[in-house]
């Protein structure tokens, strides 16, 4: 792709990586991704905002072939998707300066090794000029790591986020619009990557909600020209509210636990509980995490392996512990050959969960009349819970 307009000073650069399916050897990437930067020129200087991921590294390059000059090089995040290609940049550019966050500066220089001398660190809210434009720095922490910040530019009103709000999807649109496709693919990068840090997600809206915003210009994923499609979902994303819906992610070996996942399910479908449930064994985890978003509760079902869950039931559970989703309440169900523990040890995985624990069901081999009764019970118990919320 080449550079494009986004505006007569500011040009959208960066590289789609239309093939990537994997992200921090962990996160699926369906729609494959695109590291984003930004040249933006003032009468006096110019600067590139973000680098794009040096797996990539030959695109930004030929974009940058007639760039003579960078003045500032500004990283608004350390992951090297974002700012790997920095030390090239600066063997192009001598002499161009590295402005980043305040937290953002030992960061750069470990993973980097950038020399302390090239880095320029900025304060929440200073500012730095161009000539006729110039950018206002908003720190906003743990949008994705520590030292993340945006970028405002002040004659334009456009936001610079870097992650935040960002989407991985492989696309030639420039523009989001209310595309319900970017809307799900920013879900998926909210759910996997804001999601454990929600309540500072939400002040870091705050403080970007202050600025007159015309565009928000993300590093991954196009660019929202309509900036209240992204804003309004995030406010959704990081408030309280959850849907009356149950996720149930399960493995089951030679079937009992998914004769009891379907009784369970069938029982809350009659009770008027939306159920989403997920095969581990062939399921996307990305799914599994946009679902954890709004779900009001999650059942973790699993057979017994070696006395404890299925391994791969105890990588989820650890993941969806980690995510730090706002459900409200769990229980855990499955099944046994002769002896297990896994119900105490999906227990002790969850202490991020501010769960109300609704139950558990385990049944030894496969599930009998008495088991499947107490799988209406449970469904009771979740359905009535769910309405005591008002769902
Ligand atoms: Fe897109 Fe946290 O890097």
């Amino acid at each position: 792709m080449m550079k494009r307009a986004l505006s007569d000073r500011v040009q959208m650069m960066g590289a789609v990586d239309w093939n990537r399916r994997l992200f921090d050897s962990l996160i699926p990437l369906p729609e494959g991704t695109s590291y984003n930067s930004y040249l933006v020129k003032g009468s006096e200087k110019t600067a590139l905002i973000d680098t794009a991921d040096p797996s990539l590294a030959h695109i930004l390059m030929r974009q940058l072939e007639d760039v003579e000059r960078i003045d500032y090089i500004i990283s608004l995040h350390t992951e090297q998707d974002h700012s790997g290609l920095i030390p090239r940049l600066l063997q192009m550019y001598p002499g161009a300066r590295v402005v980043c966050s305040t937290k953002a500066k030992e960061l750069l220089m470990d993973h980097l090794h950038l020399d302390e001398s090239v880095l320029d660190a900025m304060d929440d809210g200073s500012a730095l000029s161009l000539g006729d434009r110039s950018f206002t720095f908003i720190h906003t922490p743990w949008v994705h790591w520590p030292e993340t910040m945006c970028a405002y530019l002040e004659e334009e009103k456009i936001l610079f986020s870097c992650d935040f709000f960002g989407s991985h999807l492989a696309t030639t649109d420039m523009f989001a619009g209310e595309d319900p496709l970017i809307y799900e693919g920013a879900k998926r990068y909210f759910a996997e990557i804001m999601m454990p840090f929600r309540s500072i997600v939400k002040t870091n809206m705050k403080k970007v909600e202050a600025y007159d915003i015309s565009m928000i210009a993300p590093s991954h994923g196009p660019v929202y020209d309509k900036p209240a499609f992204i804003m309004d979902a995030y406010r959704d994303w990081t408030s309280d509210r959850v849907e009356n819906s149950v996720v149930i992610p399960y493995i089951s070996m030679h079937g009992s636990t998914e004769m009891m996942v379907d009784r369970l399910l069938a029982s809350l479908v009659e009770r008027g509980v939306k159920v989403r449930k997920y095969d581990l064994s062939v399921t996307d985890i990305g799914k599994l995490a946009i679902d954890l978003v709004d779900a009001a509760t999650v059942v973790i079902a699993t057979p017994t392996v070696h006395f404890g869950p299925h391994p791969v039931v105890y990588s989820a559970t650890h993941l969806a512990n980690a995510l730090r989703p706002k459900v409200k309440f769990a229980a855990i169900i499955g099944s046994y050959g002769w002896g297990t523990k896994a119900v105490e040890q999906i227990s002790g995985l969850i202490p991020n969960l501010k769960v109300e624990v609704l139950g558990t069901v385990m049944c030894k081999g496969l599930p009998r009349e008495d088991d499947l009764k107490a799988l209406d019970d449970l469904a009771e118990a979740i359905a009535a819970k769910h309405a005591s919320l008002g769902l």
